[in-house]
Order: C-alpha cells, then sequence, then structure tokens
C-alpha cells in the first residue's frame, strides 16, 4: 500500500537551475547559468581549513558560531557600516545564507502574515513563507532599470505586513540601494510591526566606486531588521555554505531556538579558519569588487560586437543579456536554444517572477576564468 502524503509545498517542483545546468552537462555547454565561480578560494584560506583539520578542530563548534569568528564579523561590520555589533548576542553562523533566511523567515512568520518581496526574486524566499503559513506578496521591479516601485511598496502593505525581504545588490537584476532609498524605507516602516529581512549574500561586490547601503548603516532600520550574508560568495567558496545572520538581541535569541534544533552548529574547522582569514587578510573582501568589476568589464567588452543589447551591471556577479533583437522566444526556449546551438548555458529571469515577467532577458555568471568568458563571448558574438 502506497501511504499518500500531502505535499507541504504543492507548487514547488525541479528549479530552472537544476533544468539548465542538468541540459548544460548532459550537452557539455559552458555553464554560465548557476551562480558560483570555477575558480578556487584564496589558497591561504584552504591552507587554514587544513591546518584546523589537522589540530584538532573538528568537533561541534558553539551553537551560535566560533567566538574569534563573530568578533571578525562584527570588526568587518563596523569598519564598513559604522555600526558596532554584540559579538555574543547579534550575530548567528549559519549553514550559508540560504539557512539564516530559513531560519529568519521562521521567526517572524505566523499562520496569515503577509510578506513583501521583490520579482524577480531567489527561489528559497516563498517556499519558506508558505511553511510558516505567510502570504507572499510580490512587487516586480521592472524591466529596462529594474527600480524599486516605492509607491507600489506602500500600496501592498496592510495589518498583515509582517516582513519586507529585500536583497539588494540584486540578484539577477544587479539593482543597487542609494541612501534616498534607506530613508524611503525608514519612513515606511516607522511606527508599524514590519520587520526587515536584509538578504546581502552580495555586499562586497558592488561596481564603479559605489558604497554598499547595508541596512545597518541606519540604526532605525537596523533596529528591525535581520541582515543575512555568505562567505559563499565573497571567498568562492560557495560549497562550503558558510554565512551568518545579524539582528538585534531580542530577535537573535529567538532567531537562535530555531537554528540550535534544526543544525545546532556549523562545520568547525572552516570557522576557526574564516576567523583567522579575516584578521589577516581583510583586503580580500575589500578588493572583492575590483576583482568582479574586471571580469564585468570584460565579459561586456567582449559582448560590444554581438546583438546582445545590455547595461553594464552595477553589482554582483550576473549580467543580464536583451536579446529581444534576436528572436521572439520566450526567455526559456531561448535559453534553451543557446544551450543547444552554441553551447553557453543561462538562466531565464521569468522564472522568478510572479507576474508580467518582463520578457528577452538572460542572466550570464561572470564569475568564470577569462579563458572561459572569452570562449562564451565570442560563441555569444557568433549568433
Ligand atoms: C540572493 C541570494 N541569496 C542567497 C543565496 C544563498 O547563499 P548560500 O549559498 O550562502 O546559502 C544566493 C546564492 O546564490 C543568492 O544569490
Amino acid at each position: 500500500m502506497t501511504i499518500q502524503l500531502t505535499s507541504k509545498l504543492p507548487h514547488v517542483g525541479t528549479t530552472i537551475f537544476s533544468t539548465m545546468t542538468k541540459l548544460s552537462n548532459d550537452l557539455g555547454a559552458i555553464n554560465l547559468s548557476q551562480g558560483f565561480p570555477n575558480f578556487d578560494p584564496p589558497d591561504a584560506l584552504r591552507a587554514l581549513v587544513t591546518y584546523h583539520l589537522n589540530n584538532g578542530k573538528n568537533q561541534y563548534a558553539p551553537m551560535a558560531g566560533v567566538p574569534k569568528l563573530r568578533a571578525q564579523i562584527a570588526a568587518k561590520v563596523a569598519d564598513l557600516y559604522g555600526r558596532n555589533i554584540s559579538v555574543d548576542d547579534e550575530i548567528t553562523v549559519t549553514n550559508g545564507a540560504t539557512e539564516g533566511l530559513f531560519v529568519a523567515i521562521n521567526t517572524v512568520i505566523n499562520l496569515g502574515d503577509e510578506v513583501i518581496i521583490f520579482d524577480p526574486a531567489f527561489d528559497s524566499y516563498q517556499p519558506v513563507i508558505e511553511l510558516n503559513g505567510g502570504r507572499t506578496i510580490h512587487i516586480p521591479l521592472d524591466a529596462p532599470n529594474f527600480a524599486i516601485d516605492w509607491q507600489r511598496v506602500r500600496d501592498s502593505i496592510s495589518p498583515k505586513t509582517r516582513l519586507i525581504l529585500l536583497n539588494f545588490p540584486h540578484n539577477p537584476t544587479g539593482t543597487i540601494l542609494t541612501p534616498a532609498d534607506l530613508e524611503t524605507l525608514v519612513e515606511i516602516v516607522r511606527d508599524t510591526n514590519i520587520f526587515l529581512l536584509s538578504d546581502e549574500v552580495y555586499e562586497h561586490i558592488i561596481f564603479d566606486g559605489i558604497a554598499h547601503q547595508s541596512l545597518l548603516c541606519h540604526a532605525e532600520l537596523a533596529e528591525r531588521t535581520f541582515v543575512v550574508s555568505s562567505f559563499g560568495k565573497t571567498y568562492h567558496a560557495t560549497g562550503w555554505k558558510i554565512g551568518y545572520c545579524i539582528a538585534p538581541s531580542h530577535l537573535t535569541a529567538e532567531f537562535r531556538k530555531i537554528h540550535q534544533f534544526l543544525v545546532y552548529s556549523i562545520f568547525s574547522p572552516a570557522q576557526h579558519a574564516l576567523a583567522d582569514f579575516l584578521e589577516q587578510s581583510p583586503e580580500t573582501h575589500k578588493n572583492l569588487a575590483q576583482f568582479y568589476q574586471q571580469k564585468r568589464d570584460r565579459f561586456c567588452n567582449l559582448l560590444t560586437d554581438s546583438r546582445f543589447k545590455f547595461t553594464p551591471t552595477q553589482s554582483t556577479f550576473f549580467q543580464l543579456l536583451d536579446y529581444s533583437t534576436l528572436t521572439d522566444l520566450t526567455d526559456i526556449e531561448y535559453a534553451r536554444q543557446l544551450i543547444q546551438d552554441i553551447g553557453v548555458a543561462s538562466i531565464p529571469i521569468s522564472a522568478f517572477y510572479k507576474e508580467k515577467p518582463p520578457q528577452h532577458y538572460l542572466r550570464f555568471c561572470f564569475a568564470k576564468d577569462d579563458a572561459t568568458l572569452a570562449e562564451a563571448a565570442s560563441r555569444l558574438c557568433g549568433i
């Protein structure tokens, strides 16, 4: 007898990332679809992990994270965003940003609560909201500028709004926040019971000399915000799945109640290694923008003579290309065709919109070595 299971996530199927990566692997294409580098974390960081593996750091780490790592995160936040946070009470090391997002949403969302998110949205947000009985309110970032429509945010707020989930620098559009955006956000949430969850995994990848506006920069926002980040994006180590969540102490206390029963603690040798590396090499995260800006410029320059239209992205390691002059195919159809015909895999962004997705945009990840970018660009220019 087959026992019937009631799915908690009936609408979730295979993600577009899995579909495109599988097709890409099957056909041996250049995979610019999923967001991961094809180069290794810094040598010194890898050596530190090996060192700690061989020197006794192999048992459970403290539930909140290795104290030295939390201290280094606090020092970085003070340095970059001018906010002093409590090492003991306001930082939790998580199993990637993904766990931080999962736990933060679990911490604040109850049955019937509404959560505002901006489309195209990272694919984990809505399922976690649904698992908690919440309702997702989608606000699109409309092409071609993909800017936030703050009036639409105001109009979307109801007595049930409990959380606004932001992801800036934004994957996949590269949209960033300005100080004026933070001021508008403060005006909107002031005197409400709305929490904020800020997914800042691309905090160090922002171009052309512009400073990232972390929600931690703003005292009034920081009081109601969970900020999530990831070492995966910063140190080319997406496979380690180590991130962190910063929130005021009363929110962190509730966050940790869930974190401790979900994973308890995070891979210990890497936490010790990251703590040492942050102390020894702060220039690595400070130089990351420059590192990726060179890759963005290289990729965009190589595509100048292509038939795609684009504006160089302001942040992240993703470049959107507009193919509207090439074909009327949907972005999903065209992404498949590019894999099959020229062996280059990308991500169609319509998959991340609830309604009225902009057509004709594909996302390409340029976190790749120069030879890979050159070969991919040459194939794209041949169209
Ligand atoms: C916007 C965004 N948030 C969260 C994550 C997940 O980060 P992690 O791999 O640290 O869980 C990603 C990874 O692609 C991302 O792009």
